[in-house]
């Protein structure tokens, strides 16, 4: 099987997709960061020769020993580095949220259809193992038909939002909230309607919400619940409840068990079951492995550039409701 040719670009959460990548037998073609510390740290932690270091990603792009790159930086420049590589023929990797406008993510899907490569987000949450086991716990039917189901997305911002998380556009709700509207799209299905409030206590230096709660509903009566804050006093976790007419499964993406109940003959939930699960919130060999296998296999990734698109366009449905106070019916049409 030929060897994949990577080039990561942006090297602070870019260093796990290097590890992805190389845990998967890809071959680390380049790296790139416009920090020169940032980039030399990078280059000798994995051991990535000088000539294949590069500071500026424009060098790459017509670079014929690279097959596909993976995007991580800053969500402002998601659709500007997605594009060139694409428009250059690469197959890209790009980093959750695709971007942060829907004016944005139109362009990058037009420019992975023009390029007849792939363009997948980075969604990392479809492959946490806990919630890779719900879905399949859904899919075969154990917790019966779905009526409720509800994540969140807690994590403290404070000491890491003085940068270009801070900008208007970055809200909570798509930059790390993105990943419970994604996990509950892919769960439940694509939201038709979402209504929103947002508070801001806890971060005096970020211009939006830093607490979110969106309620919304399926087309086939199911509801949802998203509850995001970037503020929070607690532990990083995304708590994740799933209720069915057969059963209801509690989990979260770092805790080493989930709980299961299911319904008895009698009807009733009797003990739950505690199934143990991998705890590996950021899996991003699994993320690499999916990229990878979609490419051989010439078919579409599990987080296509219409997925990440879908769940752009319900964060953003989610922050217009918060500010306008009316439900918003997010738009599908890309
Ligand atoms: N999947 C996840 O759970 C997860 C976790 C963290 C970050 N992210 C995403 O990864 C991306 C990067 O986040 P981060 O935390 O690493 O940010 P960061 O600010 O810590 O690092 C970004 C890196 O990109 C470099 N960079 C910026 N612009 C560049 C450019 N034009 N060319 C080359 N290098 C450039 C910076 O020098 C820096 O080294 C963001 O899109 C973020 O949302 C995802």
């Amino acid at each position: 099987m030929k060897t994949l040719k990577i080039a990561v670009i942006g090297l602070q959460f870019g260093m796990a997709h290097i590890e992805g990548a190389m845990g998967n037998g890809a071959e680390i073609a380049a790296i790139c960061d416009n920090n020169e510390e940032h980039l030399r740290f990078a280059g000798e932690r994995y051991g990535v020769p000088k000539e294949k270091r590069f500071a500026d990603y424009r060098d790459l792009l017509s670079r014929a020993d690279i097959d596909a790159a993976v995007i991580a930086v800053p969500d402002q420049r998601h659709r500007e580095l997605s594009c060139a590589f694409l428009a250059a023929g690469k197959h890209v990797l790009c980093e959750k949220p695709m971007a942060l406008t829907r004016e944005d993510t139109l362009a990058m899907i037009r420019a992975a259809d023009a390029s007849g490569r792939m363009l997948m987000v980075g969604q990392i949450c479809r492959f946490t193992p806990a919630f890779e086991k719900a879905k399949a716990l859904i899919d075969s039917g154990t917790l019966g038909d779905l009526y409720f189901l509800e994540s969140e997305y807690a994590h403290d911002y404070m000491k890491i939002v003085d940068n270009w998380r801070a900008d208007p556009l970055r809200h909570g709700v798509i930059g790390g909230g993105c990943h419970a509207v994604d996990l509950l799209r892919w769960l439940g299905g694509d939201p038709v309607e979402v209504f929103a409030y947002g508070t801001k206590r806890l971060l005096p230096q970020v211009p939006y919400d830093d607490a979110t709660v969106a309620v919304m509903k399926f087309d086939d009566n199911t509801m949802g619940k998203v509850f995001v804050s970037t503020g929070c006093k607690r532990d990083y976790t995304m708590r994740t409840v799933i209720y069915g007419t057969r059963g209801t499964l509690i989990c979260d993406n770092t805790s080493p068990t989930m709980t299961l109940f299911t319904a008895g003959e009698d009807g009733m939930a009797h003990e739950p079951e505690i199934i143990p699960v991998e705890v590996n919130n950021h899996n991003a060999a699994r993320e690499f492995e999916a990229f990878a296998d979609a490419i051989r296999a010439g078919t579409p990734a599990l987080t296509d550039a219409r997925e990440g698109a879908k769940t752009v366009e319900v964060c953003l449905s989610i922050i217009e409701s918060a500010k306008t106070g009316r439900p918003v019916r997010p738009d599908y049409t890309f």
